[in-house]
């Protein structure tokens, strides 16, 4: 048979009917333990819920297949993140971050990760050359983000590769998501996801993912995993696993949205250097009456997080981003962000026409 397409895959990833019932939807595993036969011997692996859960386990092949690698599933994005950094990194080791980037990321960095004994530097990853620069004999890691949050930039995923030095090249896919981005094709080690956002796609769950293809590291991710203990319960991986169904058709519809609000805002009077990566809900744009504008939109509900059907906007620099203010990746005070829904396009422009027209002067 020949290979089945994403659409077809990302319907029935990681999903098998229940055995006992038949059930075309395996049943969630709300458990904390499972009985053994006799002590020590476990039905396959699963002993004890924060090691491993059924549910999860669903979850966990679904993403490695949609990625092609290993998946981990985590409790939200920033638990995925801390285990990767945590399962590659050690003291003495020196990491290169993105000069712009999602500001817990960076704080992890920066505030958690330093007291340990890694050194880090920002780097524009747009600027190849000075990637190659940044590399020293102590790198051990890469970090990625493509697009960038909250200025969209788009990083060359192959060309960091090139030019890694042999440093483990990670890539944070979340704005991406598989059905534009599989960086594990592109020649990266592993992706990270904040679940919470596109996998999801519903805004009623927080959840992370790493997925790499390195069977060694893959190991070394599900020891912190269960180490830590940062797991996310049943239900929740429950939940991002019927999301992530529709992934490939809530995309498409963001992508629409995404195009014809900043087709709109290009035409629009004082806005200016609107971003759209060409892909995705995700558009920023900046405006001089910036938080007057986000507080005063309807159905761009006024909210951090991104990446569910409900359209939502923010000002990075007083919400998302406060953790980099004082760094290299900074954002401007009148950066407006927006996350575009999944609702008719012409409701969503309609909306932000009303508030620019109305918005006071801050
Ligand atoms: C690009 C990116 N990566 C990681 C995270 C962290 O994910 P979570 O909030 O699920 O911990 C976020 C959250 O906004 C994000 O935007």
């Amino acid at each position: 048979m020949t290979a089945r397409r994403f659409a077809t895959r990302v319907v029935h990833a990681g999903l098998e009917s229940d055995p006992t019932y038949g059930s075309v939807i395996p049943p969630i595993h709300q458990t904390s333990t499972f009985v053994q036969p006799a002590p020590g011997q476990f039905v396959e692996d699963y002993d004890y819920a924060r090691s491993a859960n059924p549910t999860r386990a669903a979850l966990e092949r679904a993403l490695g297949e949609l990625e092609g690698g290993s998946g981990s599933c985590f409790a939200s994005g920033m638990a995925a993140t801390h285990a990767l950094l945590t399962a590659h990194c050690n003291a003495g080791d020196h990491v290169i971050l993105p000069r712009d980037l999602y500001g817990g990321t960076y704080r992890l960095v920066d505030k958690v990760l330093t007291r340990f004994g890694v050194a880090y530097d920002m780097v524009d990853q747009t600027d190849l050359d000075a990637l190659e620069r940044a590399v020293r004999d102590e790198t051990a890691l890469i970090w990625v983000e493509t697009p960038t949050n909250p200025l969209l930039n788009v990083v060359d995923v192959e060309g960091v590769v090139a030019r890694s030095g042999g440093a483990l090249v990670a890539v944070d896919n979340t704005f991406a998501t598989p059905v534009v981005q599989r960086p594990l094709e592109l020649g990266a080690d592993a992706v990270v996801h904040s679940a919470t956002k596109y996998l999801g796609g519903h805004s009623d769950v927080v959840g992370g993912a790493v997925i790499v293809h390195d069977p060694d590291l893959h190991e070394r991710v599900r020891f912190i995993q269960n180490a830590v203990g940062a797991v996310p319960g049943p239900l929740d991986c429950f939940l991002v696993h019927r999301g992530l169904r529709t992934l490939h058709l809530r995309v498409a519809a963001h992508t629409e949205n995404g195009r014809a609000v900043s087709d709109f805002l290009r035409g629009a009077d004082e806005v200016a250097d609107v971003r759209w990566p060409g892909f995705g809900g995700m558009v920023s744009f900046r405006h001089p009456r910036a938080t007057s504008i986000a507080a005063a939109t309807e159905i761009f509900l006024l909210a951090e997080s991104l990446g569910g059907v409900e359209s939502l906007i923010e000002v990075p620099q007083a919400m998302t981003h406060q953790s980099v203010e004082d760094s290299a990746a900074a954002v401007p005070a009148d950066l407006v962000r927006l996350s575009c829904g999944i609702e008719a396009a012409e409701d969503l422009i309609e909306d932000l026409r009303r508030a620019m027209d109305h918005a006071p002067a801050a």
